[in-house]
């Protein structure tokens, strides 16, 4: 029996996809490589030196669903495969509705339909958006400020209602601020247009291809002035989907849970601690908000500690030594 992993080829689905199959897993991938590489499948497949099965399609397509658990024998399911970014879900959002949650629909009935038990889906922080102070447990209200974080929230809600009228239980991981990579250096986040990110920037001042990071925002209320936010390490992400899996919810049921470190970070400190963990300065300044961007976000975790027994063991300085390996690593082949 093996995980079907949507969007297995991306940046948080193929760390998830190494973790599971270190746990013992036997692991299919589905991802239509829209905004994923090809050579993510060979890193992977080294890394867990075995051949992967790898499926091309689109996970909200039904024929796709079929011919897929058609040919595998399917007994939990990760759904990544989804549009992430928020200003184009502003500028597309019924795109956006259309193809995040149809992929919900069509995934959640063709698991339902085989008895799939567990299915966990990949949520985010930004479905609170900006209602509560920091830090958030998953009881805070959750008001998403654009479409991207609306198809999260209702991608959530829809599978809840799915699983309550069903056999399949259901858990939702809201990520806080993925960074880093794969201690090989093999795979990480590999996106296939310009960063809008604070670290795959700060990576590519530090490479040499961007004059200078501007930071958004010098007159928050922090301690610096600059916006706060809960970085975690990618491969703390990827064993949450294994403890997600292995965790201990009845059938019918579903749960939130939030995936952080439980500590902030404003953009000055972390300019800070990758100009040391790099060993050069990172050129920055200051420069006006960006429109949308929230004051301070930090993640409450104890859910995830007391519940699935998973908390982040990796530090800030782990994270940007990691992701800087692997853009030199990528830069260099
Ligand atoms: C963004 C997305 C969020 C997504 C998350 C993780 C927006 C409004 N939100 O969140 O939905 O889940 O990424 O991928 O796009 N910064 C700079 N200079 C830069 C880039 C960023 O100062 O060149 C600052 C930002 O203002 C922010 C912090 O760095 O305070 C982190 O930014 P970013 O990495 O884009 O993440 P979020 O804004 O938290």
């Amino acid at each position: 029996m093996a995980t079907l992993v949507t969007g297995g080829a991306g940046y948080i689905g193929s760390h998830t996809v190494v973790a599971l199959h270190g746990a013992g897993r036997d692991v299919v991938i589905l991802d239509d490589f829209s905004n994923a590489s090809r050579r993510a499948v060979d890193a992977i497949r080294s890394l867990a030196r075995s051949d992967l099965p790898v499926e091309e399609g689109d996970a909200g397509d039904s024929q796709v669903l079929d011919a897929v658990f058609g040919r595998h024998r399917i007994d939990s399911v990760v759904h990544f495969a989804a549009r992430k970014s928020v200003a184009e879900s502003v500028a597309d959002p019924l795109g956006y509705y259309r193809s995040n949650l149809g992929s919900v629909i069509s995934l959640a009935a063709a698991a339902i339909d085989r008895g799939v038990p567990r299915l966990v889906f990949s949520s985010s922080a930004t479905v609170y958006g900006s209602a509560s102070a920091p830090p958030v447990t998953e009881e805070s209200p959750t008001v998403p400020e654009s479409p991207y974080g609306e198809t999260k929230l209702m991608g959530e809600r829809i599978l809840a209602d799915a699983a309550a009228a069903s056999e399949m239980s259901v858990i939702s991981l809201r990520y806080f601020n993925p960074v880093g990579a794969h201690p090989s250096g093999l795979i990480g986040e590999d996106p296939s247009g310009e960063p809008a990110n604070l670290v795959p920037r700060i990576m590519q001042v530090a490479a040499g291809r961007r004059e200078r990071l501007d930071v958004y925002g010098a007159d928050y209320s922090t301690v610096d002035g600059t916006a706060v936010r809960d970085y975690v390490h990618v491969m703390d992400l990827a064993e949450g989907h294994v403890a997600a899996l292995d965790a201990d919810i009845a059938p019918a049921h579903s749960r939130t849970y939030n995936l952080g470190t439980g500590s902030g970070t404003t953009v000055l400190q972390i300019l800070a601690a990758a100009s040391e963990v790099l060993g050069t300065p990172i050129p920055h300044e200051m420069a006006e908000r960006r429109p949308g961007d929230i004051e301070a976000s930090w993640a409450d975790c104890t859910r995830a500690l007391d519940e699935l027994g998973w908390q982040a063991r990796r530090d800030l300085a782990q994270m940007l030594t990691d992701h800087w390996n692997f853009v030199r690593q990528q830069s260099s082949c």
